[in-house]
């Protein structure tokens, strides 16, 4: 992730959306939004937090934010009621993996998928404004071009799973815990 990515500096502070949340393990303490991991080298301290609480409400409607935890990115996304609505019509005979949108969501409008591609592990793009979000508005992996929808699930390309569902607790309305 790269300063011209991010565009000018209206569109970088979105991107660097501050949440409060905290992380708890054995080891350590700790939380960041990918952004800043990705240019600060992240810890082993870091990268072995079991598990990590996020703060959901400055999350705004369609907005996307990414977490680290166990060392993977983790993608929240508040959907609309329109990617809602996609998930929740696509018939399974559609999908490569079969997975209802409603086994993959605690709560309708959020979303919580590990970020990393099932194919051979990259990161899909469409969690910042601008990025490709793929045919079904969902993520987009350019390393060979695997396409997830609004449920984080495969629809094309050679990966061959959707994105999986981490472990997650909603702790009150607007709070969750990874792990
Ligand atoms: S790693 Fe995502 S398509 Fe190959």
């Amino acid at each position: 992730m790269t300063d011209q990515a991010h565009g000018e500096h209206g569109e970088s502070r979105r991107d660097f959306l501050m949440l409060t949340a905290a992380a708890f393990s054995a080891v350590g303490v700790g939380y960041t939004v990918w952004p800043f991991i990705s240019s600060m080298n992240p810890s082993q301290d870091v990268l072995a937090l079991s598990s990590t609480e996020v703060d959901l409400s400055a999350i705004e409607v369609g907005q996307r934010v990414t977490v680290k935890w166990r060392g993977s990115p983790v993608f929240i996304d508040h959907r609309t009621p329109e990617q809602i609505a996609d998930a929740e019509a696509t018939a399974l005979d559609d999908l490569p993996d079969p997975e209802p949108d409603s086994a993959r969501v605690q709560k309708p409008e959020w979303l919580v998928v590990v970020g990393v591609c099932t194919h051979l592990g990259c990161i899909p793009v469409g969690q910042k404004p601008g990025e490709v979000t793929g045919e079904f508005g969902g993520w987009f992996c350019p390393c060979h071009g695997s396409v997830y929808d609004t449920s984080g699930r495969i629809r094309s390309g050679p990966a061959p799973t959707n994105l999986p569902v981490p472990e997650y607790t909603f702790l009150d309305d607007t709070t969750i815990r990874i792990g």
